[in-house]
This record gives C-alpha cells, sequence and structure tokens, in this order.
C-alpha cells in the first residue's frame, strides 16, 4: 500500500475505484459536469458539481464515466451513509500489530493528494456534523483538517470533487452553507425509449432483443407514471427475464417478463404492467 508523509504523519493511501463503466445518452449532461470542473483562468477555481435524481437513474455511473473517461483522472468513490463520522472523512487511526498507530487515509484524502476525482456517492444520507468538517474543501480554501492525526491538508491542483444525491425520503436536508457549496447542482432525469434501449444493450449485450425492447416499453410506461422503477430495475428484470427464459423455468418470453416483474418489483410492478391505458399509442 502506498504510503505518503505530510507534516512528519505517514499516511497510508487508499485505492482508486476501478470500475467497467460505460456511458450512453444524455450528452448534455456530461458536458455541463465537464464545465463545472474546467478553470477557466489560472486565478479560477472548479465547482463541486452535485448530481440529484432518483435511485437508479445512473448517477454514480455517470460521475464515475465523466472523472475516468472524459478528465481521464483516477476516482475515489466514498459511500456517504448515516454513520459516516467526520474523521471516516478525512484519516482513521488504525492500531497495527505492533501496537502502534497507523493514519490511513480516506479514499476522499487520497483523491486530495493524488490530485484525483472524490465521487461523495449518496451524499444527503450523511450527517451535517460530517459535511460540516469538508466545508473549507467546498470553498476556495480547499483543504481539509484532521483533528487525529493533527494535521491540514491541501489539496493537489488537479483534484476534483462530484456528490450524488437521492432525490427520496430517506435522506438529510443540508444546511444552507453546504448547499451553497455543492453546486451547479445537476439533474438527471429518466433517459428517453432510444437511450433506455441503448442503457439495457450497453449492460446486457447478450440480452434477446425482444426482452430489451418490452423491458423499455414497460420503462417508459413507468416513468410517465411517476412510479421509483429505475433504469437499474430495468436491467435487473431483463436479465432475470433472460435467464428464466434460457432456463426453461418461463416457456415463452412473456411469462417470463411476468414472473421477473413480479420478483424484481413486486404487486407495484404487477399492476402497472397489467394497466392499460384506453388510446395506448406508445411503442
Ligand atoms: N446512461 C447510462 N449509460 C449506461 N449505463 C447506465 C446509464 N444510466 C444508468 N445506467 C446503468 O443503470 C444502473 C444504475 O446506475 P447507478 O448505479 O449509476 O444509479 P444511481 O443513480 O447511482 O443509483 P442509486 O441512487 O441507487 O445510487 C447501472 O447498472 C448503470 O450502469
Ligand atoms: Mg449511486
Amino acid at each position: 500500500m502506498e504510503k505518503i508523509e505530510i507534516e512528519n504523519v505517514t499516511l497510508t493511501l487508499a485505492h482508486p475505484d476501478k470500475l467497467n463503466v460505460d456511458w450512453t445518452g444524455q450528452n448534455d449532461l456530461v458536458r455541463q459536469i465537464t464545465a463545472a470542473w474546467m478553470k477557466v483562468d489560472s486565478t479560477d477555481i472548479p465547482l463541486n458539481p452535485r448530481i440529484v435524481g432518483k435511485p437508479g437513474a445512473g448517477k454514480t455511473t455517470l460521475s464515475y464515466y465523466v472523472a475516468t473517461e472524459i478528465l481521464k483522472q483516477e476516482a475515489y468513490i466514498f459511500q456517504c451513509t448515516i454513520d459516516t463520522r467526520p474523521e471516516d472523512l478525512i484519516i482513521m487511526p488504525v492500531i497495527s500489530s505492533t501496537n502502534t498507530i497507523n493514519y490511513h487515509a480516506s479514499s476522499l484524502l487520497t483523491a486530495m493528494i493524488k490530485g484525483g476525482v472524490a465521487i461523495l456517492d449518496e451524499g444527503n444520507r450523511m450527517s451535517e456534523k460530517s459535511w460540516a468538517s469538508l466545508a473549507p474543501l467546498l470553498d476556495d480554501r480547499k483543504y481539509v483538517e484532521s483533528v487525529i492525526a493533527g494535521i491540514k491538508i491541501k489539496a493537489h491542483p488537479e483534484f476534483r470533487i462530484i456528490i450524488t444525491m437521492n432525490d427520496d425520503a430517506t435522506t438529510f436536508d443540508l444546511p444552507e452553507y453546504i448547499h451553497s457549496r455543492l453546486q451547479p447542482t445537476i439533474e438527471l432525469p429518466y433517459p428517453d425509449g432510444k437511450e433506455e434501449y441503448d442503457i439495457l444493450k450497453m449492460n446486457i449485450p447478450f440480452a434477446n432483443d425482444e426482452i430489451l425492447n418490452i423491458t423499455v416499453d414497460f420503462l417508459q410506461k413507468a416513468h410517465n407514471h411517476n412510479t421509483s422503477f429505475s433504469v437499474r430495475d430495468g436491467i435487473n428484470i431483463a436479465r432475470y427475464a433472460m435467464k428464466l427464459h434460457k432456463s426453461g423455468v418461463s416457456e415463452d418470453i412473456d411469462s417470463a417478463f411476468t414472473l421477473a416483474i413480479k420478483a424484481v418489483l413486486g404487486a407495484d410492478g404487477l399492476r402497472l404492467l397489467a394497466f392499460r391505458p384506453r388510446q395506448d399509442n406508445n411503442n
């Protein structure tokens, strides 16, 4: 593991996340994030974009894709939870086998040191207290302070940060001083039918086209009815329907699809599947 010394404290660094991620469609969002991160002048500072959208809409994928494929930087994902403490975000002390204390840099701090991209995933699951420790990092000061190691660390000039947030109910409302530091807000809407087909095809390229098409039709209907069924649900449904069909559990594609909807989405999914508006011209 890589180590680095800062103000006489030896830090063990985290590893970047290596994911097999690709992105299709909604290219304007890719360009907006890239623009937010750009420095247009040597005195300019990058912004800290916040991606908001429904669960499973593609927020983490989009962030990772722009970081690694457009900026060509290493990405470090930090999963924010309700239990994330301020020090978890920066440096954690770990007792070694020889009873000495080792200091482990978080993925966020490692991105700051190495000049990578930090993805603070599901940021609004984290409490205000933890957010408060990041305030200086998120404005033009660009540093964090570790109370445990007693050091202050300045971010590398290439460091970038992006925050993803779910707009579901199980999250915190952030205070205004944090809100104002997490800008611009980039909304990730559900994709249209053509984009959704491409996403399914990209994620399960070996899937049968008929299954992909009925899944897209179902998802588009779900979005039109304002349900929370997501692209991720669609990928799971299509994948399972294909397995049910290929394994012979379900004889035909329609029954495989119905069973997959029931298994992945339950009764709400079946109700939507059965719902037929009087004039249904969607295809
Ligand atoms: N435009 C896209 N191109 C390629 N894959 C996509 C796209 N949008 C969504 N996906 C796929 O949909 C799935 C869900 O995406 P992701 O995990 O990024 O969503 P999320 O918004 O971060 O969800 P959560 O809120 O649950 O964290 C992933 O398998 C991802 O690969
Ligand atoms: Mg996510």
